[in-house]
């Protein structure tokens, strides 16, 4: 523990108790990691490793890391978001044992410096959420490649990175691609952003979303949460889409579709979500709606374009917490929540406990998975395989208390038979 806390960067370690509490009331809300929490301690399959780790530094992360270390592990830690590291639990973490380099609304030669000093700490696998670590490690420190066993990825947009790297041939050890199992992106992608998205929109704003307007710029996994959920809350929703399958999804699922220059006259409410750059820019900001309220649930703050936004405002100002006014020639206020960073991270907790149980599961078992077996994998993005996911979907129904069927001997012989 003196270690830790001597080697760290954070805000104040005196938030540790506040940041305890909050990782206890996640604790007890994540009964799959308490499961494997346990069943670590007892394997210690992360003995004699070091183990770096990239995430939204909230509780549940937090809890995450410390299971990794009763897995044996020495752990460090780094924000994966200007917005989104808690303080009081980056200190709570501090005091039980972990490194931490990491604190709220850094500059992003902060946040550069922080992922540096959590590979300086020499990793031999890594957990990465967007992919921050393995390009900083591929592009500015390759010598160091070789002694990553493995690491595990956990969002769209990191996976999207890492397969541009395997398919250019340059990564250099295998990383489970956690986004991709059924347990993630079925649970947290879609309801879990989909929940806390209106979580971090309604307690910034305080505003009413019946009746309202909502345009969500994407139908991937997130959108269909955050369209859902906006239903759910009473509003019109408009979906946007460049993919043809995703748009007939989205209009079957009873939702409007149209392009973005033509739903920016209707939005009262816009939420992209894309994991694309530039999605809302340029002349939507000519068109859209006096009082418009924008935010970004994708990973970077690239898909409302801030800078083209600001060059059609004569003022901008910060009118409450998390929300900027943008103030137009012609007099319209736009208004963009939390700098255009994921919303319901930057001005909010992130998804509910009990779904990041499900990916954290994933996670822990993933990477214990990479470790053992990193020479058979070879450095390529390997799926977490289907076994370690439904064994996480069993624990998850064990835990739910719901009991499902078995097939019988006769009917795994109909299914796996051609004959009739
Ligand atoms: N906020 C969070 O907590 C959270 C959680 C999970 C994932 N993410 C991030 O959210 C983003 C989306 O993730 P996902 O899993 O839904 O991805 P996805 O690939 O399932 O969906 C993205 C969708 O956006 C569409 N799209 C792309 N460009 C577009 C454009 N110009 N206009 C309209 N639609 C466009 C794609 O066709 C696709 O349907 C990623 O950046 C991911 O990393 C955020």
């Amino acid at each position: 523990m003196t270690s830790s806390i001597n080697n760290s960067l954070i805000r104040d370690i005196n938030l540790a108790p506040q940041g305890k509490l909050k990782l206890d009331w996640v604790k007890a809300h994540m009964p799959l990691l308490n499961t494997i929490e346990e069943q670590f301690k007892k394997e210690q399959p992360f003995k004699g490793l070091k183990v770096t780790i990239c995430l939204h530094l909230e509780a549940k992360t937090g809890y995450l890391a410390q299971v990794i270390q009763a897995g044996g592990a020495e752990v460090a830690v780094c924000g994966s978001n200007p917005l989104s590291t808690q303080d009081d639990v980056v200190a709570a973490l501090v005091e039980s044992g972990i490194t931490a380099y990491a604190w709220y609304n850094v500059t992003d030669e902060e946040y550069h410096m922080h992922i540096n000093k959590a590979l300086d700490f020499r990793p031999n696998a890594i957990i990465d959420d967007g992919g921050d670590l393995v390009s900083i490690l591929h592009s500015q420190r390759p010598e160091q490649t070789k002694e990553i066993i493995g690491g595990c990825e956990e969002t769209t947009t990191g996976i999207i990175r890492l397969k541009a790297l395997e398919n250019e041939g340059k990564l250099q050890f295998p990383m489970m691609a956690v986004n991709d199992a059924y347990c993630k992106y079925l649970f947290d992608n879609r309801y879990g952003t989909g929940q806390s998205v209106w979580d971090g929109i309604n307690r910034t704003t305080n505003l009413v979303v019946a009746g309202k307007t909502v345009v969500v710029v994407g139908y991937g996994w997130c959108g269909k949460g955050v369209a859902m959920r906006a239903k759910g809350l009473g509003a019109q929703v408009i979906v946007t889409e460049i993919d043809p399958i995703k748009a007939i999804e989205a209009y079957m699922d009873g939702f409007t579709v149209m392009p973005m220059i033509e739903a920016v006259k209707h939005g009262d409410f816009y939420v992209t979500v894309t994991g694309n750059r530039d999605v809302i820019a340029d002349e939507h900001f000519d068109v859209m709606k006096d009082g418009a309220i924008m935010c970004n649930a994708g990973h970077f703050d690239i898909e409302v374009n801030k800078n083209d936004l600001a060059a059609r405002a004569v003022s901008v100002r910060e009118v409450r917490k998390n929300i900027d006014e943008y103030e137009m020639k012609d007099g319209r206020k736009l208004y963009l929540l939390a700098g255009g960073r994921l919303v319901n991270l930057a001005a909010g907790d992130g998804h509910p406990a009990e779904v990041m149980d499900l990916t954290f599961a994933l996670q822990a078992l993933s990477l214990k998975h990479v470790v053992q077996n990193s020479k058979s994998i070879g450095p390529k993005v390997q799926p977490v395989p289907s076994e370690l996911d439904r064994y996480v979907a069993y624990l998850r129904l064990e835990t739910l208390g719901l009991k499902i069927d078995k097939l019988t001997q006769k009917q795994e012989q109909y299914l796996s038979s051609w004959a009739e």
